[in-house]
């Protein structure tokens, strides 16, 4: 499905007003004309913005991977189902909670391992519920209400993810980071992993940054050396395979990485390759950082192995850029995420706080975390 272009350009926001080069990337924007997307298949050669108009061309736009990044799919839901309900017809309460199931089941079928996009589409039903008893256009309102303030969570989730991330980084570092789990991969703004290293160098922390070029996708390569080179943060790129040579010459000094789903053991899922990553730094005696909101966490499953994991097409790595690299018909796999287990990772940093093993119980005191006055810790967080 085709989608409509709006504008080649989009205004910035500066979010430090003490550190000039940070600028804040809006990735994703609720307007009455629609949901305006960032398109991520187009950078980093155009930036290009496309209003959806439709649900159905924010579920293609996130099936597609024109917005890509667990927490930024979830906010892309939030608003596509937003959408849909506004734009639907149905006379009354009934039909209208009628579309709104086919709407929520076509978000779901987008793509299966971000737990963000099942979270936010959870959400949206339990507004529905909520907003119900006073008629249909009460609830088209609660609805588009609510997919912003899920957009607005995400920005100030991330914010005190790079607050508490930050305080784990050395004074002088070389960080190694892989996929894109920066404003790009959420609402705009810090991002999850590179919101801490931007908050680092907000810090006064002098921040180096490797990126992996993340095979076969490479979000690394178009997506995070953009944005760090937007922010003018040291970057430079590497291939998936230079990563243990880096580490064997201790040209690394941690690795901070997102989530796609963080099982409540701690297991993570997260971009093909991260395991790899996660297994040499062990062996290097290298910190490895999982940065993720609590929307990324599913406590509904034990452990990672119940983690469904997204199959993409064989030509994705058979095909880089539309130009095909082997011999014709060369059968190929691509599973986009793997499973970190638990006892690889050092700490997982979330906007209520750093948890560490055993995560079982150190992610459920998160969970469970309450101000005096009764109110949750990221609720509050992000009012
Ligand atoms: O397939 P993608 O590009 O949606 O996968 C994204 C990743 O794996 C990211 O590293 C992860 O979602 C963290 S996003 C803050």
């Amino acid at each position: 499905m085709s989608l409509i272009y709006w504008t080649s350009t989009h205004p910035c926001l500066r979010v430090s007003p003490a550190l000039h080069c940070l600028v804040m990337l809006k990735t994703i924007e609720w307007t009455d004309r629609g949901v305006v997307l960032l398109d991520q298949l187009q950078l980093p050669a155009r930036e290009l913005y496309r209003t959806c108009t439709t649900y159905q061309q924010v579920a293609d736009a996130i099936h597609r991977m024109v917005i890509r990044g667990a927490p930024a799919i979830g906010v892309a839901a939030a608003m596509g189902v937003a959408l849909g309900v506004k734009n639907s017809p149905a006379p009354d309460l009934p039909a209208l909670e009628k579309d709104f199931d086919h709407i929520c089941e076509v978000m779901a079928k987008t793509r299966p391992t971000a737990v963000n996009l099942f979270w936010a589409i959870q959400r949206m039903r339990a507004t529905f519920k909520h907003a119900a008893p006073g008629g249909a256009d009460a609830v088209r309102a609660a609805l588009v209400e609510e997919a912003q303030r899920i957009y607005q969570e995400d920005l100030a989730q991330c914010a005190a993810i790079a607050r508490f991330g930050a305080d784990l980084l050395p004074t002088r570092a070389q960080v190694l980071t892989h996929c894109n789990a920066g404003a790009l991969a959420v609402a705009g703004g810090y991002g999850t992993a590179l919101g801490v290293i931007r908050s680092a160098v907000e810090q006064g922390k002098h921040i180096r940054v490797l990126v992996t070029e993340t095979r076969p996708y490479l979000q690394g390569a178009r997506l995070t050396t953009w944005e760090l080179h937007r922010d003018a943060i040291p970057a430079t790129l590497i291939t998936d395979s230079m990563v243990g040579h880096f580490m064997q010459q201790g040209n690394i000094d941690c690795v901070v990485v997102g989530a796609d789903r963080i099982a409540a053991n701690g297991d993570t899922a997260n971009k093909i390759g991260t395991y790899t990553i996660a297994v040499l730094a062990r062996e290097h005696n290298v910190p490895f950082y999982v940065a993720a909101p609590f929307s990324s966490i599913d406590l509904s499953l034990s452990s990672g192995r119940d983690i469904p994991i997204e199959e993409r097409s064989p030509e994705e790595v058979t095909h880089i850029g539309g130009v095909s690299i082997t011999p014709a018909d060369v059968p190929a796999r691509h599973p986009a995420f793997d499973v970190t287990p638990a006892r690889l990772i050092t700490a997982i940093i979330t906007e209520r706080g750093v948890a560490r093993l055993p995560y079982q119980q150190s992610l459920r005191a998160l969970a469970e975390a309450r101000w005096p006055d009764g109110r949750a810790v990221a609720a509050a967080s992000s009012s």
